[in-house]
């Protein structure tokens, strides 16, 4: 009998510590399958990372995981290549011999023995890691948060739900350095975000050097003052500057390939030009001058479309562009182009009668157009705004669907692949909460119910059709956001329920992504980034 009562106390005080383990995994954005099991698994001074060196690119994995459980645990893992595949008091990054996982795809499994991450391809085992480092239960003393080295013993299978899993950065509104841009990677990378998609051009300024026209950064990067909240016209008196070197591109491109993310460059045309017409006033219809714009909104004065010139200019741009981006797409904007110009325009008139165009939307068609031939003749992709579906779409281009979701309907419907990024969903420039309490923002209201429960396919397409959405991005535009920390207050918490809204699956629930989402801020904390605080 007291065998008996001995034996019961001991189930039960199994089972209360499988609830306490349930409790504490609260993984962002949420995995396909957890399965729990007893136990912990200790990462102590003597865990080894091992790795397989005939997966491509998995010693990135494993420095990354190394360097992770450095920072967050102040052990200095050993590293080494797998020889034998069983091994006490590891973690292996392995590969999926049954060849059943796609790329994104992880299985990970935690016993009190080792810890094993299996994937197909690098990037899968990249995911499986920042689920191990969520593993990692938090604590807050003091205001300090620290990382227990205790990891509950789990099973569990994951992969993305959409293949673009996107962050949009406009920094030329406002300019940020490489130490943000490399702490806003880090953060789509946390969050299992693969494509960062990097606004570098504006009227407002031109951020990126190009070796054949210095004057666009020399030029282009300044604007001698900008306007003050929401006041057309007052000034702030005070200078705004900044670009990015070619080196320091490189730079981070490699920083995000370290951690899976491709960056899409966005290069403005035709419109939104007004940086670059101002350094080489020449590819503008009236020939200048120009002047960086101090102020927001759609300016008049665009590229030429009926100078051949303006053309090899772009071209030469791209091409150094192409150089520096490995990624398969590069935008090109194309929204808000004002046809004001081109309508008085000789040079732009005479292209439209010589090419037989009715009208200046379908100029602005043949400028995407010719500008696609270029890109798809170096091996690229374009993708643009919904606005290149005016006057005919480009043959091959991918669409981004972000004045509702209607471009994109109509663009998967002709077979075209889109990305959707709404206005109504996808904005994080726009309000998160009541606008009373909240710093200035360029309006709209987005929030974080509203991100979480945004459906990327639209219910109008059929199965085919629907094959064409490729994921979905949230853009945030920084007219009014001028500080990392302000900027930060924008992405967080909405980036994080946008992470599960194309990666996990389909059946959400909103309640169980906040009691996530309370445990989750910790991390985000420990990382110092800037978040809204919900009422949970
Ligand atoms: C956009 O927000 N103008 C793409
Ligand atoms: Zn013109």
């Amino acid at each position: 009998m007291q065998k008996l009562i001995f034996f019961s106390l001991f189930i039960f005080l199994l089972s209360c510590k499988k609830e306490t383990q349930n409790q504490e995994i609260f993984i962002i954005p949420k995995p396909v399958k957890i399965e729990y099991a007893q136990g912990d698994f200790t990462i102590n001074k003597n865990t080894t990372i091992i790795y397989d060196k005939n997966i491509e690119n998995l010693d990135k994995v494993a420095k990354y995981l190394h360097a992770e459980i450095l920072k967050n645990l102040n052990l200095d893992l050993k590293i080494n290549i797998s020889e034998k595949k069983q091994k006490r008091n590891s973690i292996l990054l392995i590969p999926d011999t049954t060849r059943s996982l796609g790329n994104e795809s992880y299985n990970l499994r935690v016993t009190k023995k080792n810890i094993k991450i299996t994937s197909f391809a690098a990037n899968g085992s990249f995911y499986g890691v920042q689920t191990l480092l969520q593993l990692l239960n938090t604590n807050e003393i003091n205001g300090k948060i620290n990382y227990e080295n205790l990891v509950p013993c789990v099973k569990i299978f994951d992969k993305p739900r959409f293949q673009w899993r996107g962050m949009h950065l406009d920094v030329c509104r406002h300019f940020y350095d490489v130490d943000f841009v490399k702490k806003y990677i880090d953060l789509l990378a946390l969050h299992k975000m693969n494509t960062f998609h990097w606004h570098l051009t504006e009227d407002q300024g031109w951020r990126i050097e190009i070796k054949k026209y210095p004057r666009l950064t020399e030029t282009g990067a300044f604007r001698p003052e900008t306007m003050v909240g929401k006041n057309w016209d007052e000034f702030d008196s005070t200078p705004h500057f900044g670009f990015y070197t070619q080196e320091e591109i490189k730079e981070i491109v490699q920083y995000a390939a370290d951690r899976f993310i491709t960056i899409v460059p966005e290069i403005e045309m035709p419109g939104h030009s007004l940086a670059a017409l101002t350094a080489y006033p020449e590819f503008g219809c009236t020939g200048g001058p120009y002047e960086v714009a101090k102020t927001w909104g759609v300016f008049d004065d665009v590229y030429c479309a009926g100078n051949d010139s303006t053309f090899k200019f772009l071209e030469d741009i791209l091409s150094e562009i192409i150089e520096l981006f490995p990624g398969k797409y590069i935008h090109i904007g194309g929204d808000e182009c004002p046809k004001t110009r081109w309508e008085k325009c000789p040079k732009c008139q005479k292209r439209m009668k010589n090419e037989g165009l009715k009208n200046e939307f379908e100029l602005q068609s043949y400028f995407i157009q010719r500008i696609e031939k270029y890109l798809v003749a170096n091996n690229k992709k374009l993708i643009g705004w919904d606005e290149i579906l005016e006057g005919g779409l480009a043959p091959e281009a991918t669409v981004m669907s972000w004045r509702g979701k209607e471009g994109g309907i109509q663009s998967a419907r002709m077979g075209h692949d889109v990305v959707m990024s709404p206005n109504s969903h996808c904005y994080f420039d726009h309000y998160q909460a009541d606008p009373k309490n909240e710093p200035l923002a360029i309006g709209g209201f987005t929030d974080l119910s509203k991100v979480y429960n945004y459906e990327p396919v639209p219910d109008e397409l059929d199965e085919q059709e629907s094959k064409h959405i490729l994921g979905a991005q949230a853009n945030i535009w920084t007219e009014y956001i001028s500080t990392p920390e302000h900027l930060e207050y924008m992405v967080l918490p909405r980036m994080c329920a946008l992470s599960e809204v194309v990666w996990s699956d389909k059946q959400k629930d909103f309640n169980d992504f906040k009691t996530r989402l309370k445990r989750h801020v910790l991390r985000l904390k420990a990382k110092e980034y800037n978040y809204r605080n919900m009422d949970f």
